[in-house]
């Protein structure tokens, strides 16, 4: 296959390119998250008075197509710097064969990034370690290094560059999906998706920092942010800017958009599976959207969705086999997930089901408390339920239904 064809190359500025792959090769992105939909990675590369400067490169292993797209614009001898603001190899992946081709390149980034590079690349470049809020000017333009940590990684920084009010974020503000637009001026509803279910699964475990690390930024540049330009999907400019800092704040809040309650189980044979049969009913009759993620001998639900999908969700529902005498092991990664990426915050109702030990409610219950969820409620089954236990699971779903 030829991968040129998924190379982009645009301006986003007068003077400032961007250089898109889009990768349809990922079938696991952090060798994790499935994402049959895609994923972009986005390098930024200003010109100003014969002095180049790129952000950030591309994933390991495109060595020779990030070459080819940086060669059709410039000689890579005039490179002079390299920004890396995060130094996760999907966007510091090709920095040893700049390097190799031009030694004289400096690097510029957090001090952490420099520890960085040198563990993973084992080279030994010019490196110039940024202070937060200096400002490095080239030509008629002004970049200010803004220190970002822990979005999602130590050495995180933004730059923000002026007159053109552009700020170049690497993860924040980046989503999976391959848009068809290397710029939007609105963000439509499903690219939001595509938005949170990035910032779950990556930025989630920290989302204590994006609220401390947003205001920061939108102070140091005055409100002013005309283009966001992130490393992963479509670039933000006129409405998309502000609509993007809102949903971030909702992403980061976990607050509840329209009443959705996501159902997440697993059934070997099917007894679970009709309990959530009648609870999808009676949730739906409610007026609730409900989402539902199965773990069956049929069918593998997409757990990365499901993570971004319970982020504004209202509730959660789970139905947990017993296996071995614990959770069924989808379900006890699925719980992990929950805890580490949600860190609480939402209701959940717990149904569990048994043969002949009834021994998951009480540890499911705790481990999920610990963590900051409300337990509404655990429900435990012994194979198929009685017409007492479907009255019993209607009782604490009005539970969840008022929970406030
Ligand atoms: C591979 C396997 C392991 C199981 N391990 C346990 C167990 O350790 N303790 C228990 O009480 N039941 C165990 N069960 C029984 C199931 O938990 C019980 O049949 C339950 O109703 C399954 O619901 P489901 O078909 O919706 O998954 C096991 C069942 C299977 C198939
Ligand atoms: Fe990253
Ligand atoms: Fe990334």
């Amino acid at each position: 296959m030829n991968k040129d064809a998924n190379v982009i190359i645009d301006k986003v500025g007068r003077d400032l390119y961007i250089l898109r792959y889009n990768d349809t090769d990922t079938k696991y992105f952090e060798a994790l998250w499935e994402i049959p939909e895609g994923v972009t990675y986005n390098a930024y590369l200003l010109i100003e008075d014969g002095t180049a400067i790129l952000f950030d490169t591309w994933k390991k292993g495109l060595d020779s197509e990030f070459v080819n797209a940086l060669n059709s614009i410039i000689d890579i001898r005039e490179l002079k710097y390299i920004v890396i603001h995060h130094t996760e190899p999907d966007h510091s992946g090709i920095i040893k064969t700049l390097y190799e081709k031009n030694p004289q390149i400096t690097i510029l980034g957090s001090s952490m990034a420099n520890k960085l590079i040198r563990s993973f690349y084992g080279i030994n470049p010019r490196f110039k370690a940024v202070s937060d809020g200096e400002v490095l000017t080239i030509g008629d333009y002004k970049l200010t290094f803004i220190h970002i940590p822990w979005l999602h990684w130590p050495d995180t920084i933004a730059t923000y560059i002026s007159p053109i009010n552009t700020l170049i974020t690497c993860d924040v503000f980046g989503a999976y999906s391959i848009p068809k637009s290397v710029i939007i001026d609105d963000i439509p509803e499903d690219y939001i998706v595509s938005m949170r279910k990035y910032f779950t699964n990556i930025i989630g475990f920290y989302r204590d920092n994006v609220i401390k690390n947003l205001d920061k930024v939108l102070s140091i540049t005055n409100n002013k942010i005309e283009v966001i330009a992130p490393s992963h999907g479509a670039v933000l400019r006129g409405n998309a800017v502000g609509r993007a800092i809102d949903v971030y704040r909702e992403f980061a809040l976990k607050i509840p958009r329209d009443s959705k309650i996501v159902i997440v189980y697993s059934s070997m044979y099917g007894f679970i599976d009709s309990i959530m049969n009648y609870i999808t009913q009676v949730l739906n009759n409610w007026g609730f959207r409900i989402s539902v993620y199965r773990f069956t001998d049929k069918e593998r639900s997409n757990i990365g969705d499901l993570i971004g999908d319970v982020n504004n969700a209202f509730g959660i529902v789970l139905g947990i086999s017993t296996y071995d005498t614990e959770p069924f092991p989808l379900m006890d990664y699925i719980i992990e997930l929950l805890i580490r990426k949600l860190r609480g915050g939402k209701p959940i109702l717990i149904i569990t089901d048994y043969g002949w030990g009834d021994v998951v409610p009480k540890h499911v219950k705790t481990r999920l408390e610990k963590a900051g969820f409300t337990v509404i409620d655990t429900v435990s089954i012994n194979g198929q339920p009685t017409e007492r236990e479907f009255g019993r699971i209607l009782g604490v779903l009005q539970n969840l239904k008022n929970f406030k």
